[in-house]
């Protein structure tokens, strides 16, 4: 079993470039599989999740080559668009661990002629389905779940589908991306109503493989019987991947850390305002989004920071990033508090309680709602040994707490960092044995110095005490 060993680090001054998205990655394949051709797919995070769809695209009938590789994996793919007819695959597709496979490819699987089995590991295995399967199963498609209680191994029996108006009762941007890809099938609008905004990559995507959709307040239309258009597209780097070193450098006082190439959709950059609140100083250099995603370079200067409140409408734009952000509470001045966030209660582990149990093992003292949590600010946290719970953002949470931490913290099975980030463990080492050295420093800042920030966010005056 793989673990991180952590010990306290000094303040860094550095600069990172983060792998591809990994919600981007999963839905350019899908739909360059869609499309009518040939898209290459730059920057496509090579990480266990992504590959999964991948390999079920491949199941599917789907000729993907690699076009360039890293010893992690492939980054840069050419996908062969079927022009949305797959094949029957000969078995079982498993997605492992990972949910935004298995509920984007019901969407997918819902318009297609024939039936196909979707199996995951046992985290999966105990995740909701039923979200996915009511508005697919609306529209037309028959999907069991052979699992208890609605959950995996589902088997989706596609076919004619007829389009819907479909309001979600629950904020899910995979259940919406499910509807949206099975909305491509049927002659007419397909309606989805999100209660809450959630991250927006599909219907950027689908934009830019000129697919008519259209965006009012809270609705999203798609018009079926529509193809892709075959093109090429380049994934930028992952914001969920980029906040466990956001965090760490602005927590850090002193710290200074430039992220490169980084998606910067403001669907996803909550993180960013959280931290402004706490005090974090942040600058935002963003590039023109050429390709439907704006990204760019980000510039964070590590102080003290101080406690925040995360609920309503913020959760979703920042549901990825609480468990970084709750250790963020914990080294923060005040109590920190995280509300409407029950949807942690159902991801790749109970985060809510992972999170809590770690850092209470920290020396932190945390209270937890059925929605939330309260976690009072110690500014230290003692090393422990802690479990990931095979979560891998529980794992590198909690490896970034120990940098911060008193003493040695041990993170147990962190194999499951390669489900999102297989590279963290190097970034953790160098994190770990940096050292503010004067010439990188001015380096850095030169870099960036010559770029114009088109957004800086910096906390207001006097809301940070010293
Ligand atoms: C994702 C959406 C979020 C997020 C998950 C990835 C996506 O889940 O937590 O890691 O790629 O659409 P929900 O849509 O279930 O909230």
């Amino acid at each position: 079993m793989a673990e991180f060993k952590v010990k306290k680090a000094r303040p860094i001054a550095s600069e990172i470039s983060v792998p591809g998205d990994k919600s981007i990655s999963h839905r350019a394949v899908i739909i360059a599989a869609l499309s009518n051709g040939p898209c290459e797919i730059d920057g496509f995070l090579p990480s266990e999740d992504c590959l999964r769809t991948v390999d079920a695209l491949r199941a599917l009938g789907v000729q993907i080559d690699v076009l360039e590789e890293t010893e992690l994996g492939p980054t840069k793919l050419l996908v062969h668009g079927r022009k949305g007819r797959f094949k029957t695959p000969g078995q079982p597709i498993d997605c492992g661990n990972s949910g935004t496979s298995m509920r984007l490819l019901c969407g997918v699987l819902a318009g297609q002629a024939f039936e196909a089995e979707l199996t995951g590991d046992a985290s999966l295995s105990k995740r909701p389905m039923d979200r996915v399967i009511q508005p697919l199963t609306h529209m037309g498609a028959r999907i069991e779940a052979r699992g208890d209680n609605g959950r995996p191994p589902l088997f989706v029996s596609g076919g004619p589908l007829l389009r819907a108006h479909y309001t979600l009762p629950v904020a899910s941007a995979q259940v919406k991306s499910a509807i949206l890809f099975a909305g491509m099938y049927p002659k007419g609008k397909t309606t989805v109503t999100e209660p809450v905004t959630t991250r927006d990559h599909t219907e950027r995507l689908l934009d830019y493989f000129l697919v008519k959709t259209s965006h009012h307040d809270h609705d999203i239309s798609i018009w079926g019987r529509q193809t892709p258009e075959s093109r090429d597209f380049t994934v930028p780097g992952d914001i969920s991947s980029a906040a466990f070193w956001i965090v760490t450098a602005a927590a850090q006082r002193g710290a200074q850390l430039i992220v490169k190439n980084v998606g910067l959709n403001k669907t996803r950059t909550g993180i960013l305002d959280v931290l402004v609140r706490m005090g974090a100083h942040i600058s935002e250099f963003v590039e023109e989004p050429v390709r439907g995603e704006p990204y760019g370079s980000l510039e964070i200067h590590g102080g003290p920071l101080s406690a925040t409140t995360i609920e309503g409408e913020e959760i979703p734009n920042v549901i990825d990033e609480l468990p970084i952000l709750a250790v963020a509470g914990a080294l923060s001045r005040g109590t920190t508090v995280i509300r409407d966030a029950k949807e942690l209660r159902v991801k790749e582990t109970d985060r809510i309680a992972a999170v809590a149990t770690n850092l209470r093992a920290m020396g932190v003292e945390v209270g937890e709602f059925e929605d939330g949590m309260e976690i009072v600010g110690a500014g230290r946290l003692k090393g422990a040994i802690l479990s990931s719970y095979g979560d891998h953002r529980i794992a590198m949470a909690f490896a970034v707490a120990g940098l911060f931490a008193e003493g040695e913290t041990v993170i147990k099975d962190t194999e499951c960092v390669e489900t999102s980030y297989p590279k963290f463990g190097d970034e953790l080492k160098r994190f770990m044995s940096n050292k503010i050295s004067g010439d990188l420093q001015t380096t850095v800042i030169s870099s960036l110095a010559q770029q114009k920030a088109l957004s800086r966010r910096v906390p207001a005056e006097n809301d940070v005490e010293e």
